[in-house]
């Protein structure tokens, strides 16, 4: 069958795992998408940058937008980062061309989704980002189609790994903050700036995208109550030990008489709820439903792997027809509800 050809703006953490996998998994992606994926087009900064990769055959473009509008270029595939800039330019110019897009950009849809989804919808081009939320946990999917039957009530979890990261090696190895989050930057795990990491906005703008998707409304960031983990000291986290607790960065979205409330801080646990064994890296999300209870998803949340997992499962998706509706939050599967506000802090 004709191969799906992938245009790939970003050859870091995330554009350079997506590669790799396309290209160390291709038999069984093939079969299972029904045709290959192949990645023939890609476009960086810095073209004399050794990226682990072979990128020998792929055509380079300086300019994302130019990949993005490409006639050999069949789906695009955003992994720059960034809420505007060249992010955003070349999402919406591949919209615009009617192309399919996957993209891992959380900040880009917590903020813009609204209106990115608007234009999805009306080109009726697939736009797809599993990676944005909780890295390789299919969080998204299960929302969106194990869950499709319930009316979630609640939605919570540990939505950034760099932050448990650096919780957990200030508590299991005594790290210094810095130290821990230099490593977590290291691994490839934190944000291109780490205080979008660290003061808790990055889980916002992933719980952002969850209420939108759970509650069937628009993405809102600007709601969301966020406090990061800055001002938790080594001392904290070993009184809450002594305690019988664990400080975890938590993001917490529930229906409420009002609305919905969303908001993000550290929070101290009891070492027998289920979150507390999820340590470094790993993430979690716990959905609430009426129908089937409590769910729970457990893996990484960061890196290479895990990210280029949860892009290469949309490309599946999209090489087999099977994508659903554009964005779930302006008119489609999940917001077949009317939308609430979020009233509550
Ligand atoms: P990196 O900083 O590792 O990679 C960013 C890439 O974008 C680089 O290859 C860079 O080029 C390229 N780039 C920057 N500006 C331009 C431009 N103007 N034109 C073309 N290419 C450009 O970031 P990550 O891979 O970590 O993150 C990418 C996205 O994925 C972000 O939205 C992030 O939030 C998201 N994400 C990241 C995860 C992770 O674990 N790291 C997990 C889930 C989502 P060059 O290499 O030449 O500098
Ligand atoms: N910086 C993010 C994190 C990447 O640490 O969770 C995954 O979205």
């Amino acid at each position: 069958a004709h191969p799906l050809s992938v245009g790939l703006a970003g050859l870091g953490t995330v554009g350079g795992g997506t590669l790799a996998l396309l290209r160390a998994n291709a038999e069984l992606i093939a079969a299972r998408a029904g045709r290959p994926i192949t990645v023939t087009a890609v476009s960086a900064r810095d073209r004399g940058r050794d990226r682990g990769v072979p990128l020998a055959g792929l055509r380079w473009f300086e300019d994302p937008v130019a990949l993005a509008t490409d006639p050999g270029v069949d789906v695009f595939v955003e992994a720059i980062g960034g809420a505007d800039g060249p992010a955003r330019a070349s999402v919406e110019a591949a919209l615009a061309a009617g192309k399919p897009v996957v993209t891992a950009n959380k900040a880009m849809l917590a903020v813009h989704g609204a209106a990115i989804a608007a234009q999805a919808e009306a080109t009726g081009a697939p736009l797809l980002f599993e990676a944005a939320v909780a890295g390789g946990i299919p969080a998204i999917k299960a929302l969106r189609e194990g869950l499709a039957a319930n009316r979630i009530t609640r939605v919570a979890g540990i939505l950034n790994g760099t932050c448990n990261y650096i919780l957990t090696m200030m508590r299991a190895e005594a790290r210094e903050f810095a130290e821990a989050l230099a490593e977590a930057q290291r691994l490839g795990y934190a944000e291109a700036d780490p205080s979008f990491d660290i003061d808790g906005i990055d889980a916002a703008h992933k719980l952002a995208i969850l209420a939108a998707l759970a509650f069937g409304r628009p993405v809102d960031f600007g709601s969301v109550h966020v406090e990061g983990i800055r001002s938790v000291s080594a001392l904290d986290i070993a009184f809450a030990g002594e305690l019988g607790y664990r400080i975890k960065l938590l993001g917490i979205a529930e229906r409420t008489a009002a609305g919905v409330s969303a908001r993000i801080h550290p929070v101290m646990i009891p070492v027998t709820s289920p979150l507390a064994p999820v340590e470094g890296v790993f993430n979690a999300v716990a959905f609430e439903g009426d129908f089937v209870g409590r769910v729970l998803l457990e893996g990484r949340g960061a890196g290479a792997g895990p990210t280029a997992s949860a892009i290469v499962a949309d490309l599946i998706d999209i090489a087999r027809g099977r994508h659903t509706p554009p964005f779930g939050m302006a008119a489609s599967l999940l917001s077949a509800e009317p939308a609430v506000p979020i009233t509550e802090r």
